[in-house]
């Protein structure tokens, strides 16, 4: 990678600024090292301590904890009942897990396209695709803003379908002043450490059905009725097996880390809206940027910042300006390719360019900069600072 600053002068920042980063402290440390001196490193009371926390944090009846946010979508999508043959709504921009979790069931993931201000799934598009083979719609609130849950909603219902929410970037967001985590039937999170809180890697799925929440603890932990704590407190050996599970158990250890995380969190989206203000005003005054827009019914999580480039303003393509801004010190990233347009969708399904125009489109614009809550206001400016300096050598 290019390290020279575009002028060939001094960088910006000497430094790499990543575009997301945990936050781990002494209070962290002594909760994992409390775990490592006792009894249970998995299947122990942390577990169900953690779950507990989390569902009140988001308002939800009930949490079960799995090994990271793709565990937590193959967990949900398996609650919902997908199987061979059936469909399930997609968007096109985000991780590819939020698709890949209907594949893992034998489901065809149908992509719909996003709305060309939030990139989020528009709900105006959805009904269109509907078929008999329809079971679930897979709403991701990219970025960290929640989806349009009402008219999503809406659909679900006339159509007998099953709201999932692809919540990992948006852990500490609201829509319409409910929490997100208890806006579908079914919501998954991501532990991952550039995620709003971290477990090294861990997931969570809410929902307020205990007997989904029941059928989740079987799936986690092998298809299997009891786990090892449940047998030794019962002195039995007996256990058995009642449907196909995997081992997407999550520690103890990492559960105490994310109970103590959990504690920050509200701190922490707080500082992430502040800088995503700061940002939000600086790149009102600076031309061929724009950030995505943000619909005013919901408090948005910030897990990312993205700015779109107005590429015929400008000299070069996103690429150059990606490298010029990496040069400057500024980790930036780009959030998504397309999923559809991966070659084992192309693939497998059939799908290739045209098919979400809209998500292409944006994708080609797009630029992620570094948002993450142990930001100091100085590498806040230091991300304007790159920003106004890459845009004035470039634009037309
Ligand atoms: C939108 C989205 N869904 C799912 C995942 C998968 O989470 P994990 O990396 O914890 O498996 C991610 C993580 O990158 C994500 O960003």
């Amino acid at each position: 990678m290019d390290r020279l600053a575009i002028d060939g002068g001094k960088p910006v920042r000497k430094d790499l600024l990543p575009y997301g980063h945990q936050w781990i402290d002494e209070a962290d440390i002594q909760a994992v090292t409390e775990v490592l001196r006792s009894d249970w490193l998995t299947t122990g009371p942390k577990v169900g301590e953690f779950e507990q926390a989390f569902a009140d944090v988001v308002g939800a009846k009930e949490a079960v904890a799995v090994n990271n946010g793709t565990a937590a979508l193959h967990t949900a999508i398996y609650a919902a009942g997908i199987k061979p043959g059936d469909e399930v709504i997609v968007p096109p921009i985000t991780f590819d897990s939020s698709a890949n979790c209907v594949v893992f069931q034998g489901g065809t993931p149908v992509f719909v396209d996003v709305d060309p201000d939030t990139l989020l799934i528009d709900p105006a598009r959805v009904e269109a695709k509907i078929t008999p083979r329809t079971k679930a719609i897979i709403a991701v609130d990219y970025a960290g803003q929640p989806c349009d849950y009402d008219a999503l909603r809406a659909i679900a219902n006339q159509h007998g379908l099953t709201l999932v929410a692809d919540a990992c970037h948006a852990l500490g967001g609201s829509y319409k002043g409910q929490r997100v985590g208890s806006l579908a039937d079914l919501s998954a999170f991501s532990f991952h450490p550039v995620k709003p809180i971290t477990t090294g890697e861990g997931g969570m799925i809410t929902t307020d059905d205990a007997k989904l929440a029941q059928r989740m603890r079987i799936f986690r932990n092998h298809g299997i009725t009891t786990d090892h704590r449940q047998r030794e407190q019962q002195g039995s050996w007996f256990y058995e097996m009642v449907n196909l599970g995997y081992n997407y158990r999550l520690t103890d250890l990492q559960c105490a880390l994310g109970i103590s995380q959990l504690r920050k969190l509200p701190e922490w989206v707080k500082r992430r809206q502040e800088i995503a203000k700061r940002y939000d005003e600086a790149f009102a005054a600076i031309p061929c940027v724009e950030p995505l827009g943000v619909r005013d019914d919901v408090s948005h999580a910030y897990h990312l910042y993205m700015i779109r480039l107005d590429l015929p303003q400008l000299e070069v393509t996103r690429a150059k300006v990606f490298s010029a801004l990496r040069a400057e010190g500024i980790g930036v990233n780009v959030h998504y390719i397309p999923v559809h347009l991966h070659p084992f969708y192309r693939k497998r399904f059939g799908t290739g360019p045209g098919l979400c125009p809209v998500a292409e489109a944006a994708y080609e614009e797009l630029i992620t900069l570094p948002i993450f809550p142990r930001m100091s206001h100085d590498d806040v400016d230091d991300v304007i600072g790159a920003v106004s300096k890459v845009i004035e050598a470039y634009k037309r």
